[in-house]
């Protein structure tokens, strides 16, 4: 097998993330449910995963970081918690389904006003009508750091200064670039920062979190056991605790600290140099191939290891079962859940192919992917 599916999910772990695991398997307690040492082994190791994330997104300390399932839920817990009513929030077409989704659901059921930046058929931001829709008032900007189809990044700093001269926050879902592009939530303004702990991370699926800024209050999303004030009626408000009921997923945390720790100890300028590398050569490789046409590169802050393309009119998910049925070839294809992305590059009839390397690819894996390419267009295309 060949997988360059590492934007959906990164299915190469470390060895230590797998140990880090199994040792959580074989002797966590609860997280803060308890006193004795099987309860303190997982709580010590939940507590150094939150310094660590807290260190590796620039967040104000470990306090500020709550953990959940994924991007997703976080994502999630952001906007359920700070839109509210009649609120305009402002987001741009790279936004995954799991932004838009939520807003959607604000804009039928809440009276909220949802606005949309174009991004241009390169995949570049629009920051021009970014500035219109802020003239407007927005209480909330959301951006997709890197859009998760063409892997182009924007520049997060430049989002802030404007969301902040207009007074909104800024919320970034950095699901694509967590582990593989610097993030400084402090430096560059960022007030929440969602990621998930199964792509760059390295983590097991299941794990995620929200890093919230000091000035930042986001009321509970779900509520129930916190282990702490158990005789007040309502949930804590304090965080992390806020953001979390019930027993955490101790087990996933440890596999997700020792992903951190492995993304640490390689840094992730050296990550990110190797995954663009990787992308940039299948990418040379490919745009060459009479019938290839290769998506994005609008990204105002670089890219990371992703390459989305089509060879003629076949349909994306057919070049994805060649892939995966001629060379063993895994590579997701389709819509990618960023709809409005599809629309803005042209693709929703025919998606797009979607390969993304990760630390572990090998210069090898992806000649061979080039190679497949080309034999797959000789064929459709002659
Ligand atoms: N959001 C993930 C992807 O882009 C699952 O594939």
């Amino acid at each position: 097998m060949i997988y360059l599916d590492n934007a959906a999910t990164t299915a190469h772990k470390p060895p230590e993330v797998v140990a880090a695991v199994v040792r959580a398997l074989e002797r966590f307690g609860g997280v803060g449910r308890g006193a004795h040492a099987a309860s303190l082994d997982a709580g010590l190791t939940v507590f150094r995963a939150r310094e660590a994330l807290a260190h590796l997104v620039g967040a104000p300390g470990p306090a500020r970081v709550a953990f959940c399932m994924n991007a997703t839920e976080a994502l999630n817990i952001a906007i359920a918690g700070l839109v509210r009513p009649g609120d305009r929030v402002i987001t741009t077409a790279a936004s995954h389904n799991s932004v838009l989704r939520p807003l959607n659901r604000k804009a039928d059921e809440e009276d909220c006003e949802v606005a949309v930046v174009p991004h241009d058929a390169c995949g570049a931001l629009d920051y021009a009508a970014l500035e219109r829709e802020l003239a407007q008032g927005a209480r909330l900007v959301v951006l997709a750091h890197a859009s998760n189809l063409t892997g182009d990044v924007y520049d997060v700093a430049r989002v802030a200064r404007c969301a902040h001269e207009y007074g909104a926050l800024l919320l970034v879902d950095a699901a694509q670039t967590a582990g593989c592009v610097p993030i400084d939530m402090h430096r560059d303004g960022m007030d929440l920062v969602a990621f998930t702990g199964h792509k760059g991370l390295y983590g097991p699926q299941g794990t995620g979190g929200l890093a919230v800024a000091e000035h930042v209050e986001v009321p509970p999303f779900k509520e129930g056991g916190s282990g702490v004030h158990s005789y007040d009626r309502r949930h804590p408000l304090r965080m992390p605790e806020s953001l979390e009921a019930g027993t955490l997923n101790a087990h996933g945390i440890a596999g997700l600290a020792a992903g951190v720790a492995f993304v640490q100890e390689c840094g992730v300028e050296a990550i990110g140099a190797r995954v663009r590398m990787l992308a940039e050569r299948f990418e040379c490789g490919i745009r060459n191939i009479s019938g290839v046409r290769i998506y994005g590169g609008g990204g105002d802050a670089g890219r990371c290891g992703i390459v989305a393309f089509n060879v003629g009119d076949e349909d994306s998910a057919a070049v994805a079962d060649a892939l995966n049925e001629g060379w063993g070839i895994c590579v997701r294809a389709g819509a990618h859940c960023a709809p409005l992305m599809h629309q803005a590059l042209g693709t929703c009839n025919q998606g797009a192919v979607r390969v993304s390397t990760s630390y572990f690819t090998t210069e090898d894996e992806v000649d061979t992917a080039v190679g497949a390419v080309a034999d797959i267009a000789a064929e459709v295309c002659s």
